[in-house]
C-alpha cells in the first residue's frame, strides 16, 4: 500500500543487482512511494546482474558508476541531476564486497592489497559520494543519504572478516561527514545495521545459513527481510525522519540488544 512518503522526491539507488539484493527492494518500495530516481551499479554487475529488468519495472534508467572511481560518481550525479531535472534528495550506498571473504580467506591469513580494496569498495566509497555530491552541491537541504552496515562493526562474527573493518568505517563516516553536511546544507547521513539477508552478497560469508538462523533464534522479531528493510529506507528518505543524522540505526528484530534467548537456550539443552 503507497502512502505517498517519497511523492516529489528525486534520488539514486546503488546496488541493485537482483532481486535478492537489499537495494532492489527499496527500489521497488520508492517507487511505489513515490519517488523518481536513477539506478547504479559497477559496470561489471549490469553485464551479470539483472538491473535493466529492475529499471523498466520502475520506469526509469541505469547508469554505470564504479564506486571506487571519482569519475564515475561525478558522472553519476552529472547525468541524473540532468534527467531527472534538479537536483537529489536521497541516495542509497548499498555497497559491499570483500574479495578476502569471498575468497574464504581466515582473518589470520589475510591478502592486504584485497583489504584495501575491501575497505576502498565497502567504505571509503561512501566518503566519496558524500564529498562528491557536497563538491558538486547535487543534495537538496534536508536530503537523506543511507549506508548498509552490519553488526560485525560492533562484534565480532569471525567469517565476516575486513567486512568487520569496513562496516566500522562505513558509520563512523556517517557520523563525520553527518555532522559536515548536516551544518552546513541540513543534510542528513546515517546507516541502517540490517539482519542477514539472503543475498548475493549475504551468501558470500561462509557459515552463512548458521549465523542467520542464529540471529533469527535471538531476535524477538525474527530477522528483518530486504523488503522490511526497504520499508526502514523509505521512512529514512521521507519527511518523517528530518531530524534523524548521523546514527547507526539497528534493524535487526532485536538482536542487538539480546544476551541470550530461550531458543537458544532450548537449543543448547
Ligand atoms: N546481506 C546481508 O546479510 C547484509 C546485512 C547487513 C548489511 N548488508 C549490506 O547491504 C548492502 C547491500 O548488499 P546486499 O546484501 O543487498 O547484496 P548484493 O550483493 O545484492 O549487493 C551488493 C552490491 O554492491 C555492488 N558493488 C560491488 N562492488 C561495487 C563497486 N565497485 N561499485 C559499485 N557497486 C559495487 C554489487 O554489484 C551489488 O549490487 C551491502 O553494503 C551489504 O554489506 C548486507
Amino acid at each position: 500500500m503507497s502512502h505517498n512518503l517519497l511523492k516529489g522526491k528525486k534520488g539514486i539507488i546503488t546496488g541493485a543487482l537482483n532481486e535478492e539484493s537489499i537495494a532492489w527492494q527499496v527500489a521497488l518500495r520508492a517507487k511505489e512511494e513515490g519517488a523518481e530516481f536513477i539506478l547504479s551499479n559497477a559496470p561489471v554487475a549490469l553485464r551479470m546482474g539483472k538491473i535493466n529488468e529492475l529499471a523498466t519495472t520502475c520506469d526509469t534508467e541505469v547508469i554505470a558508476a564504479d564506486a571506487t572511481s571519482l569519475e564515475d560518481i561525478e558522472n553519476l550525479y552529472t547525468q541524473s541531476a540532468e534527467k531527472l531535472g534538479g537536483k537529489l534528495d536521497f541516495v542509497l550506498h548499498s555497497i559491499g564486497m570483500s574479495p578476502n571473504v569471498r575468497k574464504g580467506r581466515d582473518y589470520g591469513n589475510l591478502n592486504y592489497d584485497w583489504y584495501l580494496k575491501s575497505l576502498d569498495i565497502s567504505a571509503l566509497s561512501f566518503h566519496r559520494m558524500l564529498q562528491v555530491a557536497e563538491k558538486m552541491d547535487i543534495l537538496n537541504e534536508y536530503a537523506s543519504v543511507l549506508g548498509l552496515s552490519y553488526i560485525a562493526a560492533q562484534r565480532t562474527f569471525p567469517d565476516y572478516a575486513d567486512m568487520a573493518q569496513a562496516k566500522a568505517v562505513l558509520e563512523s563516516i556517517a557520523r563525520s561527514y553527518g555532522e559536515r553536511y548536516g551544518r552546513l546544507k541540513k543534510v542528513r547521513v546515517n546507516t541502517i545495521s540490517q539482519s542477514p539477508t539472503k543475498t548475493t552478497a549475504g551468501a558470500g560469508v561462509s557459515g552463512f545459513d548458521a549465523f542467520f538462523d542464529y540471529a533469527d533464534m535471538m531476535s524477538p522479531l525474527g530477522n528483518a527481510s530486504a523488503e522490511e528493510c526497504a520499508d526502514y529506507c523509505v521512512v529514512l528518505f521521507s519527511d518523517f525522519t528530518k531530524k534523524v543524522t548521523m546514527q547507526n540505526l539497528y534493524h535487526d528484530g532485536g538482536f542487538s540488544a539480546m544476551g541470550i534467548s530461550p531458543q537458544v537456550v532450548e537449543k543448547m539443552n
